[in-house]
């Protein structure tokens, strides 16, 4: 049945079965009543998500959660500090310690899971979600009332093309990738390990902001790399390194994957969610340049996502990718196994350790 989306007292539907309910109800078994509770709490999800993320937007519009962060407060002091009616500023708490992040006894606390994720100030902060709340309430604001004509791709994201077009593009979406980089790099570090006493070079092909670069370099002191990434992003990488202090051991390299050619000569080669964004076509053409750009024995590593489960972070991105022109292309390993084979390398191996948001590594070697 087509609805008619704008007339919001939307019960005629409910009134055509509200009778077959009455009549029903005295015949619904403990069985049945107890599986509509479970699916009531799916359903809470499903239709309430909306709410539990603009609380969440409005506590930290507001400042609720570093005000509190930095003293508990009870109910009145809360109010006069948010400069919020108290009946208000008691839904607000009320549904936010619904959602465990606060707790209210005499005084209102922030709890240990807020202080993870939302709470940057806070000694335990994992930093790798908050980039998203900006982006999030920037949709919220300007395409949640259009999201359908996003799906149908009438309507892009005005601030963020794929891939970036300018400097600006490219300030709007590397934050979004390098909230997750001091995780991968720390993974990765683990596996880069080298047994030679000799310098070992690598290239980083589509290497974001040079966070992931500046932490490996500064964890493998015999480690030089070269970033390669689109003209339009070099200038932000070296303001990274340059903060990083690490302009003597990496070099940038602007150029366009697609057309210009790969520098020569490396032990290592990176793609660090690069591949995922380009069909098998596109991707057996990156892996042949790097192939040719590797010495003999030479390494490439492919950082994606292998594992199950996929993340949080991954539903937010497929949801936000239909404002882009972007593609991902999830592959296993048996399909990644399968493209390195084609361009001509071997001893390919999986290594993930289920650590983070579904990421593992795939490794291989120019024999
Ligand atoms: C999804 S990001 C991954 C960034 C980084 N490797 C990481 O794991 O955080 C993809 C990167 O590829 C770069 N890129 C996209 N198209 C490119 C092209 N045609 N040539 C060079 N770099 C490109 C983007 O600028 C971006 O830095």
């Amino acid at each position: 049945m087509k609805q008619n989306f704008d007339i919001v007292e939307k019960f005629d539907l409910w009134n055509e079965y509200c009778e077959y309910w009455i009549d029903r109800s005295p015949l619904l078994s403990q069985k049945d009543i107890q599986s509509f509770k479970d699916e009531r709490a799916k359903a809470d999800v499903i239709l309430n998500g909306f709410i539990s993320t603009y609380l969440l937007l409005s506590a930290v519009e507001m400042n609720l959660f570093d005000v509190l962060h930095e003293t508990p407060l009870d109910l009145p002091e809360l109010s006069e500090r948010l400069n919020v009616p108290e009946t208000n500023a008691y839904r607000l708490v009320y549904m936010l310690e619904k959602m465990q992040l606060v707790t209210i006894k005499e005084k209102i606390e922030v709890t240990d899971f807020a202080k993870k994720f939302f709470i940057p100030a806070s000694n335990s902060f994992e930093p790798y979600l908050w980039p998203r709340i900006g982006f999030t309430r920037l949709f919220l604001k300007k395409y949640g009332p259009i999201f359908s004509e996003m799906v149908k791709t009438n309507v892009q994201f005005d601030e963020i093309h794929w891939p970036p077009k300018n400097e600006i593009e490219s300030r709007n979406f590397e934050p979004i990738m390098t909230a997750e980089v001091p995780y991968l790099a720390s993974f990765l570090s683990q596996h880069l390990l080298s047994n030679s006493q000799k310098d070992v070079t690598m290239l980083d092909v589509g290497g974001g902001d040079g966070t992931m670069a500046s932490i490996l370099v500064k964890k493998h002191l015999d480690l030089y790399i070269d970033i390669l990434n689109l003209p339009s992003a070099c200038s932000i990488i070296e303001e990274t390194l340059s903060r990083w202090n690490t302009m003597s051991k990496i070099t940038v390299f602007p150029a366009n994957f697609l057309q210009d050619k790969f520098p020569q000569g490396y032990d290592k080669i990176l793609f660090s969610r690069v591949l995922v964004d380009w069909e098998d076509a596109v991707v057996c053409m990156l892996l042949k340049k790097a192939f040719n750009a590797l010495k003999p024995k030479g390494e490439i590593y492919i950082l994606e996502r292998i594992n199950k489960p996929d993340g949080i972070s991954r539903s937010w991105l497929t949801f936000m990718a239909m404002g882009v022109e972007a593609h991902v292309f999830a592959r296993s390993f048996d399909e990644w196994k399968k493209l390195l084979e084609t361009e001509g390398f071997s001893n390919i191996s999986k290594i993930t350790d289920g650590s983070f948001e579904g990421y593992g590594i795939i490794k291989a070697i120019k024999c």
